[in-house]
This record gives C-alpha cells, sequence and structure tokens, in this order.
C-alpha cells in the first residue's frame, strides 16, 4: 500500500503564526514524500526504513523521541492495532529543514499509508491532529500550520487554535521556489524567536502584528488578483522577517536576484535563515528568474501554482 503528501510552502506570515497572527500557506505538490508498506513474514513486527537518512527504526523499539515512531505508534493505536507484521518504506523528495515541509510530509504519508494498509482511509482532521504530534519534535512549538496544509493539501489561511479557512486566489499564482542548500531546522529559529521575544516582547509583539497586518493584504490582494500588489506585500514581509532576524545574506541575495530578473516580489518562506525563498512571478518572467536563481547558485529551482 502507498501514500503521499505534498510539500509546502508559506505564502506569508511565518514565525508571527506562531503567535497566534495569520498566515497563508499552500501545498507543493512538484515534491512529495511517499510511504510503501508491506507485509512481512509473520512475527517479524513492524519495520520503519527511512530511505533518506538511511534510519531503520524498529516499532517496538527505540525512544518515543523519534517523531516518525511516535506518529506511527499512534495512528496504530487508534486503529486498534498493536504491532503488525509490516514493512514500511519512507522516502521523499523534499529536502530536509528546507522550510517545505519535509517533516510534516512525510508522516502525513505514513500516516495515510498506515490507514490504507489496514483498509481504510484517515479523514484529514484526525491526520492533520496525528501529525501535529510529530510537528511538536520538529519544532518545538509549532502553530499547526504545517501538518494543516499538508493533510488538507490546499491553500490555507490559518489561524492557530482556530478551523483554518480555504483561500481562493482571484487568479493562478506562480512562484518559482529556490533553495538556497542551507540546512536550517525550523526548531531552531522558532527557538530564537522566542528568546528575543521573551527578552523583549513590546517590539517582537509590534513586528508580529505588522506581519499579521500584511496577511490580511496579502489575503485581499490575493483574492482579487492583484499580482503586482501581492508582489509588494510578499516584499513587506521578507522587510518584517528580517527584523526578527530569520534571514541570511545568502537568502537576501536570492531573493535581490529573483526581484531584479523580474519576480513581482520575494521572501524567505518557513524558518529561515537557510532553506527556500519563494518569487511570485508572471508566466512570462519564469524562465528568466529561474535562470538568474541557479546563476546566483540556487541549489535547486521549482515552479508551482497556486489556484
Ligand atoms: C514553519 O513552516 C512555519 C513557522 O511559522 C513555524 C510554525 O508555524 O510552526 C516558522
Amino acid at each position: 500500500m502507498t501514500a503521499t503528501a505534498p510539500g509546502k510552502i508559506i505564502l506569508v506570515g511565518e514565525h508571527a503564526v506562531v503567535y497566534g497572527r495569520p498566515a497563508i500557506a499552500a501545498p507543493v505538490w512538484q515534491c512529495v514524500a511517499t510511504a510503501t508498506i508491506r507485509a512481512a513474514a509473520p512475527g517479524a513486527g513492524c519495520t520503519l526504513h527511512a530511505q533518506d537518512t538511511g534510519q531503520q527504526l524498529r516499532l517496538d523499539e527505540g525512544s518515543v523521541e523519534e517523531p516518525l515512531l511516535l506518529v506511527a505508534r499512534l495512528a496504530l493505536a487508534q486503529l486498534g492495532l498493536d504491532r503488525p507484521d509490516w514493512q514500511i518504506d519512507l522516502h521523499s523528495d523534499i529536502p530536509m529543514a528546507s522550510g517545505l515541509g519535509s517533516g510534516a510530509a512525510l508522516s502525513t504519508a505514513l500516516v495515510r499509508a498506515i490507514f490504507r494498509q489496514a483498509g481504510s482511509e484517515v479523514d484529514p482532521a484526525t491526520l492533520s491532529a496525528l501529525v501535529y504530534e510529530s510537528e511538536r519534535f520538529y519544532h518545538g512549538t509549532p502553530s499547526g500550520i504545517d501538518n494543516t496544509v499538508v493533510a488538507y493539501g490546499q491553500p490555507i489561511w490559518f489561524v492557530k487554535d482556530a478551523a483554518f479557512q480555504p483561500v481562493h486566489p482571484g487568479c493562478a499564482l506562480t512562484l518559482v521556489i529556490a533553495d538556497s542548500g542551507v540546512r536550517s531546522p525550523t526548531k531552531e529559529t522558532v527557538g530564537d524567536v522566542r528568546t528575543a521575544w521573551l527578552r523583549d516582547p513590546a517590539r517582537y509583539e509590534a513586528i508580529f502584528d505588522a506581519i499579521g497586518e500584511t496577511v490580511v493584504q496579502a489575503r485581499l490582494a490575493m483574492e482579487r488578483g492583484d499580482l503586482p500588489g501581492l508582489g509588494v506585500l510578499l516584499d513587506a514581509n521578507q522587510g518584517w522577517l528580517e527584523e526578527l532576524a530569520v534571514s541570511s545574506v545568502l537568502l537576501r541575495r536570492l531573493i535581490d536576484v529573483a526581484r531584479a530578473a523580474g519576480a513581482l516580489g520575494a521572501k524567505l518562506s518557513g524558518g529561515g535563515r537557510g532553506g527556500n525563498v519563494i518569487a511570485l512571478v508572471e508566466p512570462a518572467a519564469v524562465d528568466p528568474v529561474c535562470a538568474a536563481l541557479r546563476a546566483a547558485g540556487a541549489a535547486r529551482v521549482l515552479v508551482t501554482q497556486i489556484e
């Protein structure tokens, strides 16, 4: 039995979303995680092989601190299954620690495959709740946006602890996604922002408010199909992310290169300090923006559409 799950981008609002402000995210189907389950010999137990990291994990051993084991155990408990004889293979072409939601996608594909192997389909709300538990290990204090967008597989307006809303762009958004090649665990940037916020709550709350207002405006621009307006708001969001000290010289260079090559706006996406930048482009600017980002050293460039 095989199941897949997409990567994701945060269009606007990362970090501030951890503090109750809204954010907009969308799935990225150009890169996916895949889980495949096969029956193993009777008595063999359940083994999980994460092909990309070379990890070989047994469900009945190991620390509960391992997020994939944790989520697999939770899914099996939900199904009332105890230690089935299964060989689970996990693979992802979403780079790890790159802001594209690799952890959420792996856990989502895994839970989906476990339910399918047991003869049922998991509903997205249950799926998202189970994956959230693994996100807590990847992220520390996650807002819940990654598990929600990946489990539901549609563009969302998200506020922590509230029901998400689907968002519908007035016209298709074309985004170029460029990987800086620098791995940066979200847990670290989220932790650093928290430390800074604890030291100076007034300053950081004001930045989160400004990001929240940018997200409100971005949704309006998106829904009216105002691409130049949305581009300006992506640039503004990047400015606030720099104030939060989660950008980097390299990310900034990629953003500048994308803008110079014709992007309407660009910003980092996800935890920051490394990982990916996203650039909003008109269809005619896709090729020059991709070429400029590659020439500037981007490790990988993808093009996706939000519709
Ligand atoms: C990570 O994709 C987005 C962050 O806002 C963290 C979170 O919301 O949990 C940086």
